[in-house]
């Protein structure tokens, strides 16, 4: 089992294994020394991708491979609709939000149309992160506090201010003094039906402690599928006592919608929009422009206010023309191709093959997800208990099998299976296939 400080590097290159590697890609790993010590490469052997089309990634040797992870290019790699619209749009012109520009104004308008009529502002920028840096900032702006909640093993960007709000990061990363935690809302361990109170009690008990270390209560930040966390869903619902009672102390609710948004979780467009609540600023990025950088804060427009009237915000890149038609383009096609009913449709299928391997299967302890955003815990045969070792071993015979995916969770053991919305039938039966096979082989391994 791994520790706290490691799960983000529970699917990496070792840079101790570099004469392991075949000469090319040692080559192209030795040069990446020119690049800051931080950056991880996935994988024991890491993968040089030359192209990618649909689902479907490629080596340089034409190696094909099925892409089950990459959640950002979520219409598929090398979407013609936003090639076609970014090129369009950088022959024509490209400034910023100090010019007027048709471009961000339909775009707002279009985005905002598919949130609840309350949500009724929006900022743009250019990461997740971003995006979360100045919802907390709004967020403190608006309430006169300084203490967030989140869950313990969060994952909200990495500007200096979510980086302190992101538990996941590791225990070596010192922590905002004024956030508190919560633990992972585990519905497979924690052996409550009733998570949605669960997880208020645990809120209220966090208010207090801030309470009592003088830190006044701003609010709280949570990812509505609490995918780092080990991707837990929840019950539809789930969190409507929780943000009540983050609203009876005065703070504010952020939605946190980077992994479940744009039609991901499948039932609805956004995360929250299951658990029937409105919060109070949301968050997005990742799959946008589907690949362009791209990201945006939405908001009451109350909420704006005390914020707005201080402090102006620029953002070079953000809300540019040449981004606001490559996020269009993106809304766009996934209405036009319903990408939304893909995701529930071909996450229903995967999620119920899965629970047929997992019957003949004991390591696959639990199958968890909505739409194609699907977890599944790796365990000790017969119990609960996380199986680290297996489930990298797992990811690697994957890989071997030409199959992407990664791991998550406090005990970086669940499967994280988060496929490009267009993912087909056929990728859902290679992708079962596949996983049997690694399974079968590394059931032989073990004789
Ligand atoms: C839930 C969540 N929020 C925020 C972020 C940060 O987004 P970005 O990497 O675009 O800054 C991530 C990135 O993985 C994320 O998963």
């Amino acid at each position: 089992m791994t520790t706290n400080s490691t799960i983000m590097d529970s699917n990496s290159f070792n840079m101790a294994d570099i004469d392991k590697l075949p000469p090319k890609l040692k080559a192209m790993v030795k040069r990446r020394k020119i690049l800051g010590g931080s950056y991880r490469l996935f994988y024991k052997e890491p993968l040089d991708f030359e192209e990618g089309h649909g689902t479907k990634l490629y080596t340089p040797d034409g190696t094909e491979y099925l892409d089950a992870y990459n959640n950002i290019p979520s219409l598929g790699h090398s979407r013609r609709e936003i090639q076609e619209a970014v090129s369009k749009q950088l022959n024509k012109i490209n400034t910023h939000t100090r010019y007027l520009n048709q471009n961000i104004l339909n775009y707002a308008e279009d985005l905002l149309a598919t949130f609840p009529k309350e949500l009724n502002r929006v900022m743009f920028m250019l990461s997740g992160s971003e995006a979360n840096d100045l919802a907390v900032r709004v967020a403190k702006a608006a309430t006169g506090g300084e203490g967030i909640i989140v869950t313990a093993e969060a994952y909200h960007g990495n500007t200096a201010l979510v980086t302190g709000l992101s538990p996941a990061i590791g225990s070596d990363v010192p922590m905002d003094i004024s956030m508190r935690m919560i633990p992972t809302p585990d519905t497979y361990r924690l052996g409550t039906d009733d998570i949605g109170n669960w997880m208020a009690a645990q809120v209220e008990k966090q208010i207090a402690d801030m309470q009592r270390h003088g830190i006044k209560f701003a609010g709280i930040m949570l990812d509505s599928i609490f995918s780092s966390d080990g991707i837990f869903p929840g019950k539809k619902g789930l969190l409507k006592p929780v943000i009540d009672m983050v609203h009876k102390h005065g703070g504010v609710y952020i939605a946190d919608e980077v992994q479940p948004g744009f039609g991901r979780t499948g039932e609805t467009f956004w995360g929250f929009q299951r658990h029937g609540i409105v919060p109070d600023l949301v968050t997005m990025g990742k799959p946008m422009a589907n690949g362009i950088a791209c990201s945006a804060l939405v908001a009451k427009s109350d909420l704006l206010k005390e914020f707005s009237k201080n402090t102006p915000y620029f953002n070079t890149f953000a809300g540019s023309p040449v981004a606001m038609a490559a996020a269009q383009a993106t809304l766009d096609t996934m209405k036009k191709d319903n990408t939304q009913k893909n995701s529930l449709d071909r996450g229903k299928e995967l999620a119920s093959k899965l629970r047929d391997l997992a019957k003949k299967y004991p390591v696959l302890g639990d199958v968890r997800g909505v739409g194609l955003y699907i977890g599944v815990d790796i365990v000790k045969p017969g119990t609960k208990e996380a199986d680290y070792n297996y489930a990298v071993r797992l990811i690697e015979t994957m890989r071997e099998n030409h199959v992407l995916l990664s791991l998550c969770g406090p005990h970086g053991n669940v499967l994280k299976i988060r496929p490009p919305l267009v993912f087909s039938k056929e990728d859902v039966i290679r992708f079962v296939d596949m996983l049997e096979k690694s399974l079968d082989e590394m059931e032989n391994k073990k004789e």
